[in-house]
């Protein structure tokens, strides 16, 4: 699956550090680390009919991985907020649309890894498209050799611009003809996929990979609440992909493209027994989520 130009997107305003400006002046500084050292942070956020989506729960998420990565002058959550209302009232931007919010450690005095060259501050970066959920209704995914970090290396937790191993797994995704490609842990059990979590169904109970090394995503938290909330049974487990394999039905979640099924992994047709019934069970309260707007945030 490879997402389209949307023309709609040619004279978009991008936000960087206070200033609004058309995407071919958009530019960060060949001194700023994130191209530099990929030394950023960042979310993807979604417009639903003039509310952001979970924006409090995202804002939560990036503030604690600039604390974990030691960023300096962090800006605040209404200083942010201020900053993505401007963005999207610049765009008339209420609906259907995603963001690219990027925090990163800011410009160098000179090239080098070490934070002290930092002494400009963070740069905020705010990437508003028009984009509605981008994946078709069933996906396909095969198993990368390529192993999500633990925390060994680099905790998933932090949700960080270093994402060359999950873009080669998305290469491997690429030639295997598949949408994404799912990324086990260093022990062999199922992490997540390149860029969206990984459900499975069994029986009625839902089972997710714990976060252990993979992103614990916000969709991923919500599908779970909704589970538990709907009297859903579900459970964080180890889980290998056999049990992928042979699920009654496979899911993906991700603020990019919702919930969405998977139809195939690895060659084998995942089986959808019940016709995704549990699937369709939460996609519904999630929608009704979506619509109630109780966890969104009104563009001010
Ligand atoms: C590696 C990875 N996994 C999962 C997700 C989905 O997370 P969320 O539901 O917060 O969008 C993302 C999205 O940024 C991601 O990059």
């Amino acid at each position: 699956m490879l997402q389209k130009y949307n023309t709609k997107n040619d004279d978009i305003l991008v936000y960087i550090n206070g200033e609004l400006l058309k995407r071919a002046d958009a530019k960060v500084s060949v001194f700023d680390s994130v191209v530099q050292g990929g030394d950023a942070v960042w979310e993807g956020l979604r417009v639903y009919d003039g509310h952001i989506f979970c924006l409090d729960r995202h804002l939560e998420r990036l503030q604690n991985s600039a604390h974990a990565l030691a960023f300096k002058d962090i800006p605040s959550n209404e200083e942010i907020k201020k900053a993505l209302f401007q963005t999207l009232k610049a765009n008339n931007m209420d609906d259907g649309v995603h963001i690219r919010l990027t925090l990163t450690r800011g410009k160098k005095t000179t090239s080098g890894m070490d934070p002290r060259l930092n002494q400009f501050g963070p740069t905020l970066i705010i990437l508003a498209e028009w984009k509605p959920p981008v994946y078709p209704p069933q996906i396909t995914l095969v198993t990368s050799s390529v192993r999500r970090n633990s925390p060994m290396f680099l905790d998933s937790k932090i949700h960080h611009n270093n994402l060359l191993n999950n873009i080669l797994a998305k290469i491997e995704a690429n030639h295997a003809g598949a949408d994404a490609g799912i990324m086990l842990d260093k022990d062999g059990y199922v992490s997540e996929a390149n860029g969206v979590n990984l459900f499975c169904v069994r029986n009625g109970t839902v089972y997710t990979p714990y976060a252990s090394s993979c992103l614990p995503g916000i969709t991923r938290g919500l599908v779970i609440e909704i589970c538990e909330e709907e009297g859903i049974p579900v459970k964080e487990s180890n889980l290998s992909i056999t049990e992928f394999y042979i699920a009654d039905e496979v899911f993906t979640t991700g603020t990019m493209g919702e919930l969405t099924a998977v139809s195939e992994i690895d060659g084998r047709a995942i089986n959808n027994k019940k016709d995704h019934a549990v699937l369709d069970q939460i996609n519904q309260h999630f929608h009704q989520r979506v619509q109630s707007k109780k966890l969104g945030i009104p563009i001010e």
